[in-house]
């Protein structure tokens, strides 16, 4: 017997996009509960990050699965975008920042001194909420993480922004003008998935996205979202989201926080997307996707 859906009805249901697309299986809400074995690619171990004084995530230890899809969700300040950031070290960035616990990507915690952080963020890409293609053309967009790694045979890289344009679902749009035209003259959603490209020239194995489709219409947040399903095929994606459809949408796996009396970010539960979003175990998450509050 189904489930009593809280949420389900409009959100687990499966999404036509027009545009043209690689062909890929969409798990239904059930069948991305098959996700609790397989490897695991990246693990957070009682990791809490504070700004000065100030904690802003507390404490949160989880799993993410090789090739699945994890959504962090949560109300506005629950820490998500400052857990995000602790992937790849982009905390490092902001002054003040401190993180302490492990954060192991393949087993290795990011954490140690002695980890290449320019080598962690090629392997854990970075999408940011508002697309921020740098201004020149489109093919030098996406040669721009290999040249800078030394790649400057012509050849290579030509490929290289072929193949990566074509895996951001954006080459058949912008083939004609890729020296031409600037990444700044594209529309909102070809600049997101021009972001997308340059990641994955790089070769990244995890591509975190903080709300990516938020500063997008209705139309290219499904495209980027029909994006992620398929690049779920090859690589780990965490991404954030304040929008609970589409977590429901395109995530295996939903981690829900919230913020305790002294506001500090906390994970409340994390599990199969399917449960969280119909049976969830703990009355703040239920109260959060039914929309009771946040
Ligand atoms: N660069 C920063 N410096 C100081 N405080 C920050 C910074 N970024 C975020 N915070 C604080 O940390 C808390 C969590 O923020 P954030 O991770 O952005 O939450 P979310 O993404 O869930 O909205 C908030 O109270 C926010 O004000
Ligand atoms: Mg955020």
């Amino acid at each position: 017997m189904p489930a009593t859906a809280i949420y389900s009805e409009p959100v687990l249901r499966r999404v036509e996009v027009t545009a043209p697309r690689v062909e890929v299986a969409r798990p239904s809400a059930a069948e991305a509960t098959a996700t609790e074995t397989g490897e695991i690619k990246i693990a957070t171990e009682h990791v809490s990050i504070s700004y000065g004084e100030r904690v802003a995530v507390r404490d949160v230890s989880l799993n993410v699965q090789a090739r699945s899809i994890l959504a962090l969700i949560g109300p506005s300040g629950s820490g998500k975008s400052t857990f995000l950031r602790c992937f790849n070290r982009m905390n490092d960035l902001i002054p003040g920042a401190s993180v302490q616990g492990e954060v192991r990507l393949d087993g290795e915690n990011v954490m140690d001194p002695d980890v290449s952080v320019v080598e962690l963020r090629r392997r854990v890409g970075m999408v940011f909420q508002r697309p921020n293609p740098f201004p020149m053309s489109i093919y030098e967009n996406v040669a721009y993480g290999p040249r800078r790694r030394g790649q400057n045979d012509k050849r290579k890289l030509d490929e290289l922004v072929e193949t990566s344009l074509k895996r951001a679902a954006l080459w058949d749009e912008v083939k004609d003008d890729l020296r031409r035209k600037s990444g700044l003259a594209l529309s909102g959603g070809q600049q997101q998935r021009l972001c997308i490209a340059r990641v994955l020239a790089t070769d990244p194995e995890v591509i975190l996205m903080d709300e990516p489709a938020s500063a997008l219409d209705p139309v290219s947040t499904l495209r980027i979202e029909e994006l992620m399903r398929e690049l779920r095929e090859a690589y780990t994606i965490v991404i954030v989201t304040h929008n609970m459809q589409q977590a429901a949408r395109v995530s295996d796996v939903t981690a829900f926080f919230t913020m305790a009396e002294d506001r500090a970010g906390y994970l409340v539960e994390v599990g199969p997307t399917g449960r969280i979003f119909t049976r969830p175990n703990e009355r703040l998450t239920e109260d959060y996707i039914s929309g009771r509050f946040g």
